[in-house]
């Protein structure tokens, strides 16, 4: 095993105390992690530190105003999909935690940018954690699609003790960072790897940071020099400030800093794969690939069910039904027992319940809605097998086959792929994708309505009726959590129709909460305010909007105010609506059901 210093024997805990404590030394105010669900709804989950901060990074918020700092530090929640099929090796995970430090535009003396992050950096991992300099290597932007190449960033890593020869250039796919979706604040980057020595390389002559070979080089910090902001013609134009995003890793700095070759077997894991090996009586060592899937997925599982997502056929309420689903199966083949995931549950609720104590409130919610897919699922799931292994006689899974398991025996494309990969064979993706968005098409009909306002004529009642739709929908989301999302809307003189996506019936409580927020929201009198903008600007600012391609450049946004300027809702709309909620009289929800799957319908009108 590689030595790294004396900072062996650290917690996963301590580590995580320690980077936030060297930062807040250094001036910066520690912001908690923001939901995995983030705001803009143009992507589904938060997959960087950066996200919350991102109207901040566009200079469109004030951070001296709102935080009293321009520099600020986190450790924020993330899960990527991107990565689900790689986990079970050393280093991917769906759910993972990113350390970062951020300076918003430059400080007074202009000096944080690239001198004060790559200094941070350096003094964080050498006099902090006492990581040897010459264990460092380092990688700038060599320059590409009109961005220079960063011999600023060169200069300071040399400047700062770095040789030469431990700076290697790349373009923009390892060296140029964001933006997180379409657009947004993006820039080149430098990031700092750790060797591990020559014993875990691959002996290629040219092994160095990113080697495609081995892992010899492990990268423990991306510092993105974010003075970049790419339009939706996907170009890059000049930020109006230049600011610092900062990501590390946390799996792989505890990794590395314990001195393990993967997370898996760090305390942030153990406490799960040792339960696994006790409830399933075998080892790690010899299952390795499946424990570490289930370990991943059941963090990744616990998370999004405390942030309120529930399995589902849409959005991230599918991407948490494929996680579940995948662990059935592979707690199936290590022969472990319905229920399994309540154990696991528990580990996982163990390890963050000081950081991240929603998870412990959240607890038996978690695990109802884990018992309640494993139900569903068990189903179906060992019929599932049988017909998939009758198909695979047919040397490939045709489009219909791959659907009809999806559609009668719940298998997610992803574990018929998975299945298939085992046997060696095809799945006809394109195909299911086409009978898949047919049959979703269908099961929306009448479900989907056109986006828009009520239109030139409309009467009095409707224009009240759509600004209830406005609170109707901040409500929903305010109490059944940020994955409502409006499938369509329909208003007419007398009553309001709201359909939305999520996977369960409302209780008589959750109703009456949202009944009793909207009723207060329109008492309080809040103030409705058109604003016109762009598109761009619209979402980017945080305001809702639904079937985009439907939308002109410039837009209506209807925000709805308290009486300090706070926004309650903020939509793209064409409106028209009230001027203030207080006109509206007495809102009340007639009936809520479901009318597809996953996709619930609300009527309800103003006495
Ligand atoms: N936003 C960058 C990343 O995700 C740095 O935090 O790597």
């Amino acid at each position: 095993m590689f030595k790294i210093g004396k900072t062996k024997k650290m917690s996963s805990e301590k580590i995580k105390k320690k980077f936030l404590k060297f930062f807040k030394k250094k001036g910066h105010k520690i912001i908690p992690s923001s939901s995995l669900l983030p705001r803009d709804a143009t992507v589904l989950f938060t997959t960087a530190g950066m996200q919350q901060f991102t109207l901040y990074l566009q200079g469109e918020k004030n951070s001296k105003k709102d935080f009293k700092t321009k520099h600020l530090t986190s450790c924020q929640k993330c899960f990527r999909t991107d990565d689900i099929e790689e986990v079970g090796d050393d280093t991917h995970h769906t759910f993972f935690e990113m350390l970062g430090n951020w300076s918003i535009g430059q400080d007074s003396k202009g000096k944080y940018f690239k001198k004060g992050a790559i200094k941070y950096a350096l003094e964080f991992l050498v006099d902090c954690l006492e990581i040897k300099k010459e264990k460092l290597s380092i990688t700038i932007f060599k320059g590409d699609k009109g961005v220079p190449k960063d011999d600023t960033a060169r200069e300071i890593w040399q400047k700062n003790g770095i040789l030469p020869e431990k700076i290697s250039e790349f373009g923009v796919k390892d060296n140029f960072w964001g933006p997180v979706g379409k657009t947004g604040p993006c820039g080149p980057c430098s990031e700092i790897f750790y060797d591990r020595g020559e014993e875990f390389g691959c002996k290629d002559a040219k092994c160095g940071p990113n080697c495609p070979n081995c892992n010899r080089f492990v990268e423990i910090w991306n510092l993105v020099f974010m003075e970049y902001i790419k339009d939706e013609e996907g170009l890059y134009n000049p930020l109006s400030q230049k600011n610092i995003d900062t990501g590390i890793g946390f799996e792989r700095i505890v990794s590395l800093l314990q001195e393990k070759k993967s997370a898996y077997e760090t305390d942030l894991f153990l406490p799960i794969i040792k339960e696994l090996e006790r409830i399933s009586n075998k080892t790690y060592k010899e299952n390795k690939k499946i424990f570490r899937i289930l370990a991943d997925h059941i963090r990744a599982i616990v998370f999004l069910a405390a942030e309120g997502v529930f399995p589902s056929n849409v959005e991230q309420g599918y991407i948490l039904r494929r996680l579940l689903r995948r662990s059935i199966r592979y707690g199936k083949l290590l022969g472990l027992e319905n229920g399994f995931m309540v154990f696991l549950t528990k580990k996982v609720v163990e390890i963050y319940s000081d950081s991240y104590p929603e998870v412990k409130q959240k607890e038996l919610e978690i695990i109802e809605i884990i018992k309640k897919e494993e139900d569903k699922f068990k189903k179906t799931l060992e019929k599932g097998l049988r017909q998939f292994e009758k198909i695979s006689k047919k040397g490939k899974i045709s489009d219909m086959d791959a659907f009809h398991l999806y559609d009668t025996y719940g298998f997610p494309l992803e574990l018929t792929k998975e299945l298939a990969e085992e046997k060696d064979i095809t799945v006809d993706e394109e195909g299911f994708r086409k009978a898949f968005k047919k049959h979703q098409e269908i099961s929306r009909a009448g479900a989907e309505k056109k986006f828009g306002g009520v239109g030139k004529n409309a009467t009095r009642e409707a224009t009240k009726l759509h600004t209830a739709t406005h609170l109707l929908h901040q409500s929903l989301r305010e109490v059944l959590g940020l994955r409502v999302r409006q499938m369509g809307s329909d208003v007419t003189s007398v009553r309001l129709r709201f359909d939305f996506s999520y996977p369960e019936k409302l209780t008589v409580e959750q109703k009456q909460e949202i009944e009793n927020m909207i009723n207060q929201k329109i008492r309080d009198g809040m103030k409705v305010k058109k604003e016109e903008m762009l598109y761009r600007k619209a979402i980017e600012s945080g305001a809702l909007a639904f079937f985009k391609e439907k939308y002109p450049e410039r837009v209506n946004v209807y925000s709805i105010l308290d009486s300090s300027g706070n926004v309650f809702s903020k939509e793209v709309c064409a409106g028209p609506h009230v001027n203030n909620t207080e006109e509206l009289g007495h809102f009340k929800i007639l009936k809520e059901k479901s009318i597809a799957a996953g996709i619930r319908r609300i009527r309800a009108i103003l006495e």
